[in-house]
């Protein structure tokens, strides 16, 4: 009896004194493992006379049970203070303020389409709207481009895979198509302009597959090329806010404007850098021309009451130049230290009144 009781002592302060899950088990093995001390008094009541093991029998299991019961209490305590351990070393402080360069910016391009959006605003134009996935029928036959015309090829297209019709729809090559949407929908005098995704199948370092274009359109009476050189050198003085900035004016062919020029503007490309109003480099930034009378035809319109001109920037470009982008391409590489670098703040909206720039 006496010795029980010692034993009872000894095992649970050796349960209490136990520091971690480890140690406690050990414990458990050395009382009720298979050669255990209570162990082995449980296998001792087979040896004894019933008159001894009835006495002895319940002594014994309330002695097991109750050493039971320390070991599982010992064992919740101890396995709760680790549980705190754990989540104090793991401690986030969810308070702490994001690092400052994570905060997002304005792309470039959106920054430059704003822009481009104030200055036209000021102007008098409105802005125009169509689908990135075109038919054929907006992207080139409205616009001129008879069928199976070579210009139809230097648009390098994106095309789908036909419909049951046999006809094939095609991301928009250019803005154009936006000209044909509105002059269908609306009753001249049109002041418009149509920013937005266009595509073409190309890539270097002022080709991306995926560009952006504003399209400009202006349907009136009398109007000439007096208005549309007016008016996109006005915008370009506005846009670059410098006299410096050196333009040329380049025939060219599009099937939807005679006569038609392009745009370009001089730079410098030496040492890795993109400069304005120096160097010996030309950059073209846009097509522009009067509106073909067989495009206002199309629409529906009289070309005898109702001219026009048009023009389409390329608005990556224009960002390039203005913000010294030697790469196209890195515009859209996604990449968060270039966008750290490029990018603008979401509260500096650019606004003719405030700024654009
Ligand atoms: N759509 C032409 C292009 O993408 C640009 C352009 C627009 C030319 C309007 C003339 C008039 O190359």
């Amino acid at each position: 009896m006496t010795d029980l009781a010692t034993l009872e002592a000894e095992i649970v302060s050796a349960v209490q004194a136990s520091a971690d899950l480890a140690g406690l088990d050990a414990v458990r093995v050395t009382v009720l493992g298979k050669s255990g001390s209570i162990s082995a008094l449980l296998k001792g009541l087979g040896s004894m006379g019933p008159d001894e093991r009835r006495e002895q029998g319940p002594l014994i299991n309330g002695l097991r049970d109750r050493v039971q019961a320390a070991l599982t209490e010992r064992k919740t305590a101890l396995e709760a203070a680790a549980l705190d351990a754990q989540l104090a070393a793991e401690r986030l402080d969810l308070t702490l303020p994001a690092p400052p360069r994570r905060r997002g910016s304005v792309h470039p391009t959106m920054q430059v389409m704003d822009e481009m959006t104030a200055i036209f605003a000021e102007m008098g134009f409105a802005v125009a709207d169509g689908p990135d996935i075109e038919d054929d029928f907006h992207n080139f036959t409205a616009l001129n481009f008879p069928p199976k015309h070579p210009a139809r090829e230097t648009h390098d297209t994106f095309f789908f895979s036909p419909n049951e019709a046999g006809e094939r729809m095609l991301l928009r090559t250019h803005t154009s198509p936006v000209q044909i949407r509105t002059m269908v929908s609306q009753t001249p005098p049109i002041r418009i302009i149509a920013p937005g995704r266009t595509y073409r199948k190309d890539s270097d370092q002022t080709h991306t597959p995926m560009f952006h274009q504003v399209e400009g359109l202006v349907i009136d009476r009398n109007i000439h090329m007096g208005h549309l050189k007016w008016t996109l050198e006005t915008f370009v003085g506005r846009f670059f806010e410098t006299s410096d900035v050196v333009t040329r004016f380049r025939p060219h062919h599009f099937p939807f404007t005679e006569p038609s020029a392009e745009l370009d503007v001089q730079c410098d490309r030496t040492g890795g850098e993109l400069k304005v109003g120096q160097g010996s480099s030309w950059l073209e930034v846009l097509g522009c021309g009067m509106v073909h009378p067989n495009v206002i035809k199309n629409c529906g319109l009289d070309p005898d009451e109702w001219q026009g001109f048009a023009f389409g920037m390329g608005v990556d470009r224009l960002a390039m130049l203005k913000y010294g982008v030697p790469d196209l391409r890195d515009m859209f590489a996604s990449d968060v230290r270039w966008l750290a670098h490029y990018g603008f703040s979401p509260f500096a909206a650019p606004s003719a009144a405030g700024g654009l720039s």
